[in-house]
């Protein structure tokens, strides 16, 4: 078998050494720097030839930079003749611009994945794409992974009770359910749409029972915060009894950290699939990390072993402790 090499691109490192533990190998050496004019410069310091790559890398805010770091990358790779290169890509930025909503908008997300295959990545793992057809982009072998299982084994580790999931807009319902199915809870659908002038979330009804209910709000990506600082302001209203928050990428632009500190939302919890800075972890932030999941998955990927027993095994675990719930 090809010899397993990890790489790290400058947007998540902390990630990348996590999984890198984790699997037992080293990250392979590289020089990434900017010259002077902003320019990005990346050079691979130990062979990888005819290895299996496996380069981590989101395309977190600065997406355009991060995104770029990416793509250089992929070619100082290509030239360096690996067996495979598999992207990671735990966060694909411009996934939001996944359709044409009026004329001449572009449909950026497939733009994206165009480059990302025109550089030369051979496969692209990605984490909860902000919808799924995203990964139909790309003509090249890919997996938009779920984080279900992670999410429900927290939830069920804290033992809540009468508990509602909640889909902020009506295109996050399908995420909700899936989550309500494996607890065997009720889901509502917040009715959002945004103001034409100023992007900013409009919303005023719920569609489904949350009085007196613990409410979890399931989203993929909180930006400025925007939509669950209000979807949480209506629950309240609404009579619910705790809010939650699970959140797969913690964008958090601007202000968006001190918004949820001063929400109705009593913990938010996110993964690592971007590097929060200090200056954005508040108190009730909590975050799980994909690190041990990732692992499994390159493992997986590398030994060309179905994924599905990724998720066979963390199903088992929630199983045990939904049964121990229950007595
Ligand atoms: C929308 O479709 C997404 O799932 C998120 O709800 C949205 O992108 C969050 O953005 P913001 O935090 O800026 O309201």
């Amino acid at each position: 078998m090809q010899q397993l090499r990890l790489m790290a691109g400058s947007a998540n490192r902390n990630l990348a050494e996590e999984v890198a533990k984790r699997l037992n190998v080293r990250l392979t050496p590289t020089d990434i720097r900017r010259f002077p004019d902003g320019e990005i410069y990346v050079r691979i310091l130990e062979s990888v030839r005819g290895a299996d790559v496996f380069l981590i890398q989101p395309t977190c805010p600065d997406a355009n930079l991060n995104l770029m770091e990416l793509l250089i990358t992929v070619d100082a790779l290509k030239r360096s003749s690996p067996q495979k290169i598999t992207a990671v890509i735990p966060y694909y930025g411009y996934s939001r611009q996944d359709r044409k909503n009026k004329p001449r908008e572009p449909i950026s997300a497939k733009l994206v994945a165009k480059m990302i295959e025109a550089a030369g990545v051979d496969r692209v793992i990605t984490f909860d794409l902000h919808v799924a057809q995203v990964q139909g982009f790309f003509d090249i072998h890919s997996d938009n992974l779920d984080l279900i299982p992670l999410y429900v084994e927290h939830i069920l580790s804290r033992k809540l009770r009468n508990i509602v999931f909640i889909a902020p807009d009506v295109g996050g319902a399908s995420r909700a359910r899936a989550i309500a199915n494996v607890i065997h809870a009720p889901i509502a659908i917040i009715d959002k749409r945004r103001s034409e002038n100023s992007n900013k979330p409009i919303i005023e009804n719920i569609i489904g029972e949350v009085k007196g209910k613990t409410c979890i709000i399931i989203d993929d990506i909180i930006d400025s915060g925007g939509t669950i600082t209000e979807a949480s302001a209506l629950l309240r209203k609404q009579g619910a009894k705790d809010i939650y928050v699970y959140a797969t990428h913690a964008v958090l632009s601007g202000d968006a950290a001190k918004k949820l500190e001063k929400s109705e939302i009593k913990e938010v919890v996110f993964t690592d699939t971007i590097k929060l800075p200090g200056e954005k972890q508040i108190k009730k932030m909590k975050i799980i990390s994909i690190a041990p999941f990732l692992a499994e998955t390159i493992s997986r990927a590398h030994e060309g072993t179905p994924m599905g027993t990724v998720y066979e095994k963390l199903y088992k675990k929630i199983g045990k402790m939904s049964k121990d719930g229950r007595k």
